[in-house]
């Protein structure tokens, strides 16, 4: 009797391990397609003038775009995310340095990493933001790349990046944005200049940054990142409707709210937001308390 219930258990155990396996080699096989998905973008050239105007509204972009949270404060690139589960990513070396963006990297690739969320051999790269960046101007952009490049070697190579078994599981589900490419529209024509004034228009232009945690309708919920704090309701609906002007301005350069609640930078990233003009921060209150 004991030892055919043992047999019994045994093979429900190695039933169960199989069936795991089976899942698993699913979910590895569903994300290498991902992956390997070549894209047949084509990429508008745009000018990219070096003028030093051009190169500090590349920096001021670079501030308050967040990209130095990924990519380091010097360009040098920057390890974000170690989990043996989740996996281990790296914000690429941007600079010319070694360990650096590949040699003969040009504007048009700039543009292809930043626009289409594509690498130079056209497949996704992974969980660089390029969604939120894909609808900035021409004017915008070029900007950015033109303060990029402007920026001295830093030698730093980075280890290769790896997606963890968890990783590619909330991949495939949809539940981490590992690949920018699918959420791209690659045929989307971008304005040539957005007029810099407090308008809701371009409040809205400046939100696609908030939209990442706070999602598109900017109502908040479950957070983007594994085990991340609630993402607020930043609507007319939420706390934001009973605030002035100047007490959003306030929360977005201290991390003060009116209802006494300190946000820590690690959950609402306010030393980004600080770094936003007197105008820009007025221009987003309108816009996102209109909705
Ligand atoms: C959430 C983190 C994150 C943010 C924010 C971010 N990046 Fe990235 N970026 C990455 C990662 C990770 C890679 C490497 C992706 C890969 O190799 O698959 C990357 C790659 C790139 C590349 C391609 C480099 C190459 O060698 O192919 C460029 C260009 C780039 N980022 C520019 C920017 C700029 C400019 C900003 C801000 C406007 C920015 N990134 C914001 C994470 C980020
Ligand atoms: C990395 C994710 C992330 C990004 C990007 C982000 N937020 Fe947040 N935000 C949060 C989280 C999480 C909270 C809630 C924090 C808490 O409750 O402590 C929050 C809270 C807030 C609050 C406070 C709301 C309240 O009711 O107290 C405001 C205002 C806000 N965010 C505005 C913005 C704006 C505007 C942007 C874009 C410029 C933005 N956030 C970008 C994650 C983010």
């Amino acid at each position: 009797m004991f030892p055919k219930m043992l047999k019994w258990a045994g093979i429900a155990i190695l039933g169960l391990i199989s069936l795991l396996l089976i899942v698993f080699g699913v979910f590895y096989y569903v994300y290498s397609t991902h992956v390997n998905k070549s894209y047949a973008v084509e990429v508008r050239s745009i000018p990219v003038p070096g003028d030093s105007a051009t190169i500090a509204a590349g920096a001021h972009l670079y501030a308050i775009k967040g990209c130095g949270d990924c990519h380091g404060a010097d360009l040098g690139g920057k390890v974000f995310l170690d989990d043996p589960a989740v996996g281990f990513f790296a914000g690429a070396n941007l600079t010319g340095g070694q360990g650096g963006r590949p040699t003969g990297y040009t504007d048009t690739d700039w543009l292809r990493a930043m626009r289409h969320g594509l690498r130079t051999d056209n497949k996704t790269l992974l969980l660089m933001p390029s969604y939120e960046y894909a609808k900035l101007s021409d004017h915008d952009i070029a900007a950015l790349v033109a303060f990029c490049k402007a920026q001295p070697a830093v030698d730093r190579t980075l280890p290769p990046m790896k997606t963890g078994p968890v990783g590619k599981v909330l991949a495939v589900l949809g539940k981490v944005p590992l690949f920018p490419a699918e959420k791209i529209d690659h045929g989307y024509q971008q304005p040539d200049k957005m007029p810099v004034t407090v308008t809701k228009e371009y409040g809205e232009y400046l939100s696609v940054s908030c939209t990442g945690c706070h999602n598109p309708r900017f109502t908040g919920g479950e957070s983007p990142i594994p085990g991340g704090k609630r993402v607020s309701n930043i609507t007319a609906a939420g706390n934001l409707g009973k605030w002035t002007a100047g007490e959003f301005i306030t929360a977005l350069r201290t991390g003060k709210t009116p209802e006494g609640l300190q946000l820590k930078n690690k959950d609402m990233p306010w030393s980004m937001t600080a770094q936003y003009t007197d105008e820009e921060l007025q221009a987003l209150f309108l816009y996102l308390k209109s909705l």
